[in-house]
C-alpha cells in the first residue's frame, strides 16, 4: 500500500511536471509570434495546416521561407524574418486574401483569412515560380 502510494505520488508529481513544462513551452511559443497577415488569436492547427498548404502548393520544405537556428543542423526559426522568402510570401498571402475577399467573400462567417477559394494551388500546382504558360 505504502509502495502503491508513493508510485502514485511520482506520477502525480511527474504529470504536474509535464504539464507546467507544456504550459511554459506554449507561452513562450505565442509570445514570440510574428504574425503580420494571419489573425493573432490563430489556433496552433490552423497554422500548420495552412503552412503545410503552403510546402503542397509551391512544392518546396518549410527551409524556403524560414531560415535554421543557427549551429543547428535543421531546426527553423519560424518567428524570424531573415529568410527574404517569407516577406515575399505575405505579399502572395496578401493577393490571395484580397482575391478571396473582393470576388468570393459569400459567407460572411469565415474570416477573409481563412477564406479558401483561391489558394497558393490554383496558381502554383507545385511550383515555387509557376511559369507562365
Ligand atoms: C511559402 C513560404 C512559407 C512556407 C513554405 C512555410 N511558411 Fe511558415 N510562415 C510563412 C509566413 C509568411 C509566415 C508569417 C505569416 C504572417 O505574417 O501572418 C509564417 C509563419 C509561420 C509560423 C508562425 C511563426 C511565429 O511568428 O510564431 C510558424 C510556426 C510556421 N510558419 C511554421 C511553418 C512550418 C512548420 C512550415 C512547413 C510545414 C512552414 N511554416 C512553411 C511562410 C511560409
Ligand atoms: C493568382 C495566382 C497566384 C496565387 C493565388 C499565388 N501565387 Fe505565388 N506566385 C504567382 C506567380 C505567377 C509567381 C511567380 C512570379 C515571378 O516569377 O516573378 C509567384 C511567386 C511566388 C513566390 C516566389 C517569390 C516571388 O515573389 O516571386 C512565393 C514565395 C509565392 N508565390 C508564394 C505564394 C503563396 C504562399 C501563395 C498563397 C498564399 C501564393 N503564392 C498564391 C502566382 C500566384
Amino acid at each position: 500500500m505504502i509502495m502503491l502510494n508513493k508510485k502514485l505520488l511520482a506520477l502525480v508529481v511527474l504529470c504536474g511536471f509535464v504539464a507546467v513544462s507544456v504550459a511554459a513551452v506554449n507561452i513562450g511559443y505565442q509570445k514570440k509570434r510574428n504574425l503580420k497577415i494571419l489573425p493573432k488569436d490563430i489556433s496552433d492547427a490552423k497554422l500548420d495546416s495552412i503552412m503545410d498548404s503552403y510546402n503542397t502548393a509551391l512544392g518546396v520544405k518549410c527551409d524556403f521561407c524560414h531560415v535554421k537556428v543557427k549551429g543547428t543542423a535543421d531546426s527553423l526559426d519560424f518567428a524570424s524574418d531573415a529568410e527574404p522568402m517569407k516577406e515575399n510570401a505575405r505579399k502572395m498571402m496578401e493577393m490571395t486574401i484580397h482575391l478571396n475577399k473582393t470576388w468570393f467573400y459569400f459567407n460572411k462567417d469565415t474570416r477573409p483569412e481563412y477564406l479558401n477559394t483561391v489558394t497558393c494551388k490554383t496558381c502554383h500546382r507545385g511550383e515555387p515560380f509557376p511559369p507562365e504558360d
